[in-house]
């Protein structure tokens, strides 16, 4: 076998898409196409702003400053994580503070990030890892009990919800990727969501290199200027074109990755039921949009010689996210001493399957493949312990 990890799937709508954005007048960033975009995903997200970034790092940036997270404010987060958030934090001079996911679905776990709150806590940043909602009620009340902002990193979350409501949608600001590993691409990019008119509107500037450029477009103001900080987020309408072609297809990329994800499921369940690997657990309250399919295994070792094992196979198979706490700068420059046992050991016996439309029709026999190295890994013997 050879089958790659990712692979985005463009066809000849995106290609059609872009060839039609570029005999435009206009591909600069706030075209008629990302106007359209925006307005697109305003609707269907029943969301009152949405602001198309040039990626969802670009889009947590923006929301620590409009939130106006700054020295002395911490903002707490999961370790189990991508770099961005933490970044973010830094980069406005405030402390990201580490706190413990939960095995079953590796979001944060809610009672753990109680515990990290303090009066300087300005915002809790969640990850909804894999599209697999958090847990919104509990973060929802830990907002209001303490009056912290909660901002949705729904990078993998595009099209997946918590009881109905988009992921996103639901905190104080929501953000999304499009870079080329999510369900939806346009290579790079982002969106940047919120329905606060307050945070709208520092947003437009922010995003604007901290002038008051789009006022002017729409004639409010005769000239622009600098008016607050800011940087250069928006993307090229070409890439809006190419996001509109994906987005327009988002059912269609949904269905496919379901078709890939179930059959991984209904082959993987009788490992899980022996006790040889453990899953993603799917709570109630989340409609998943299948962006990753992961196992995990009892022990490091174990993950390390079957991703091994499957990569013989021809499978590219991959670990995820290295925690944050322990990482050089986390170590060394955050000065993070603590020990995240829970989050440590998932990361490192956490394996994902490759999960793309185009191997709708392959499934079936990487998941046989997929079976009997796992089998053949994970022998009954060191599973007793
Ligand atoms: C949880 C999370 N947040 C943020 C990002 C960054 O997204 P982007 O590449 O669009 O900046 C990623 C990227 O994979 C991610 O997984």
């Amino acid at each position: 076998m050879d089958i790659p990890f990712n692979k985005p799937y463009i066809g000849e709508e995106e290609r059609k898409a872009v060839v039609e954005a570029l005999d435009q007048d206009v591909i600069h960033g706030d075209g008629p196409t990302t106007e359209r975009v925006q307005s697109f995903l305003e609707d269907w997200l029943e969301i009152d702003h949405a602001f198309l970034m040039t990626s969802c790092t670009h889009a947590l940036e923006m929301a620590m400053m409009t939130l106006d997270v700054g020295p002395g404010d911490e903002v707490i987060m999961p370790s189990f994580n991508f770099v961005s958030s933490a970044n973010a934090v830094v980069l406005q001079g405030a402390t990201p503070v580490f706190a413990e996911i939960r095995p079953d679905t590796m979001n944060l776990d809610p009672e753990a990030v109680e515990e990290k709150i303090t009066p300087d806590t300005k915002a809790i940043v969640l990850v909804h890892y894999g599209g697999v909602a958090c847990d919104m009620d509990a973060f929802l009340e830990l907002g209001e009990k303490y009056d912290v902002a909660i901002v949705e990193d729904a990078a993998q979350g595009v099209d997946a919800y918590w009881q109905g409501e988009p992921l996103g949608t639901i905190g104080e600001i929501g953000c999304y990727s499009f870079h080329d590993t999510k369900n939806v691409t346009s290579g790079e990019g982002g969106a940047f969501l919120t329905d606060d008119e307050e945070i709208a509107r520092r947003a437009e500037i922010v995003r604007e290199k901290g002038t008051n450029r789009s006022a002017f477009y729409r004639g409010e103001v005769d000239k622009y200027s600098w008016v607050d900080e800011g940087s250069s987020y928006i993307p090229s309408d070409l890439l809006a074109a190419l996001l509109e072609a994906q987005l327009d297809r988002r059912d269609e990329i949904k269905e496919k990755r379901k078709q890939v994800w179930t059959t991984y499921r209904e082959a993987l369940r009788p490992l899980v039921d022996d006790g040889l690997i453990e899953w993603q657990t799917i709570p109630e309250y989340a409609d998943p949009n299948y962006h990753l399919f992961y196992l995990r295994t009892h022990t490091p070792e174990e993950r390390d010689e079957l991703l091994n094992a499957l990569k013989e196979e021809g499978i590219q198979a991959t670990f995820h996210y290295v925690p944050l706490h322990s990482s050089p700068y986390g170590r060394n420059t955050l000065r993070c001493m603590e020990e995240l046992p829970v989050t440590q050991h998932c990361s490192e016996t956490l394996i994902r399957l490759p999960v793309y439309p185009q191997l709708e029709k392959r499934a079936e026999s990487i998941a046989r493949v997929a079976v009997e190295t796992i089998r053949e890994v994970l022998s009954p013997a060191s599973v007793v312990r």
